[in-house]
């Protein structure tokens, strides 16, 4: 029986935004969490390279697992064997893998509400049963380890994210601590889904493989690589699991594009260049933050890492779809409709990414500025 999964509403505001710019508008797209720098230049030379002299069969290239292991150690101080590392098609085939080697159908999978629109959609596709947790403004946006202590029953598996999608929250390292002794002591299988690390602002995201050596870690090129087109990523798998990883993988996915493999490959020593797209969000981020008061979008998610800022539009509208619309249609600046991430309260929230570059961040804000001010004047929906 085929599952009935949302759309991505995103999209809908998206098709707007390009309708108007091939009319000849001016848009700014805040919409989508992809950077718009392309991959780093050095990976770039190497593919032109690697097109001229390469057959592009199906492979697995030794060499980047061994580089993605190393990442590990260097980065977290944990070891990981290139065998656990399983080269995919960026996080989201590594979802699957992760979703289907590790539950069986009808399994309960615990994540937080907000949350990445893919996890809930993606776990009804592999006919396990998404469970939400409120993670609003009362507890940080954090999905806590109290909060999984309190599901009754335990479910099989959770995800987290941090940082965290649409939010940016980086969960500390003393709760990520206490989720995995939660989970031990009530066998809940972790899945952590590690695509923003690499991206913060205030203190560096933890792998939750520092302190739950069992846990599934998916990552990905597609965001501090920048090179989300190129469609390559990794899972992690606990070292009993690596077979069944594998036969998932060869028998769903075959391999990754060869091409982003020798790219990807080049791009992990590229640190100046990627480093210097860190320093262009942040400066965004700050621009923004000081800009949110001026819009009257006061209570808004920690934004600690990846390049998002979540704001409660509550006083302004109950429906984020139509305003997310309205917005793009009065400003040209294309954003996301909270409704794609809480299906719940989602209809007061809206999510701006700052992956674009400075000069458009300013002329975002010159133009948001005078339609916040007056959608303000017109009081609450
Ligand atoms: C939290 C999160 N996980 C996974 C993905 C999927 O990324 P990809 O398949 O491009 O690696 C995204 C994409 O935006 C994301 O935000």
């Amino acid at each position: 029986m085929s599952v009935k999964i949302d759309p991505f509403h995103a999209m809908t505001i998206s098709k707007v935004a390009h309708d108007l710019k091939a009319a000849g508008a001016s848009i700014i797209h805040m919409e989508f969490g992809q950077p718009s720098t392309g991959a780093p230049a050095a990976a770039i030379a190497a593919a032109h390279q690697m097109l001229d002299t390469e057959a592009m069969g199906y492979w697995q290239s030794a060499g980047l697992k061994a580089r993605i292991a190393k990442l590990y150690a260097d980065r977290y101080g944990v070891t990981v064997t290139p065998d656990q590392v399983q080269l995919t098609c960026g996080a989201s085939p590594a979802l699957v893998l992760a979703l289907s080697s590790a539950f069986e159908p009808g399994e309960v999978i615990a994540m937080a509400r907000p949350g990445y629109v893919a996890y809930r959609n993606t776990v009804k596709a592999m006919h396990l049963r998404a469970q939400e947790i409120p993670c609003g403004a009362d507890v940080g946006f954090l999905l806590t380890a109290q909060a999984l202590a309190e599901l009754d029953p335990a479910p099989a598996g959770v995800i987290i994210a941090s940082p965290a999608n649409p939010t940016g929250t980086i969960t500390p390292k003393a709760e990520l601590q206490a989720i995995v002794k939660v989970c031990r002591e009530r066998g809940i299988r972790i899945i952590s889904d590690e695509i923003y690390h690499g991206l913060s602002y205030v203190e560096p995201a933890h792998s939750m493989l520092e302190f739950e050596p069992n846990a599934y870690v998916i990552n990905s090129f597609s965001k501090y690589f920048s090179m989300a087109g190129w469609r390559l990523g990794w899972l992690i798998s606990p070292p009993d699991r690596i077979e069944t990883s594998n036969a998932y993988m060869s028998n769903l996915f075959l391999t990754p594009p060869s091409l982003a493999q020798h790219a990807g490959l080049v791009a992990m020593d590229e640190t100046q260049e990627l480093e210097g797209h860190l320093d262009t969000y942040r400066t965004n981020r700050e621009l923004l933050l000081d800009a949110m008061p001026r819009l009257g979008l006061t209570r808004i998610a920690p934004p600690d890492g990846a390049f998002y800022i979540y704001a409660d539009i509550g006083h302004l509208t109950n429906d984020s779809l139509r305003f997310c619309e309205q917005l793009v249609r009065d400003t040209g600046v294309c954003t996301a409709p909270g409704v794609d991430f809480d299906p719940v309260d989602g209809a007061r929230f809206m999510r701006f990414s700052f992956a674009v570059s400075t000069a458009e961040v300013r002329e975002a804000l010159a133009r948001l500025e005078p339609w916040f001010k007056d959608r303000a004047s017109r009081g609450a929906p």
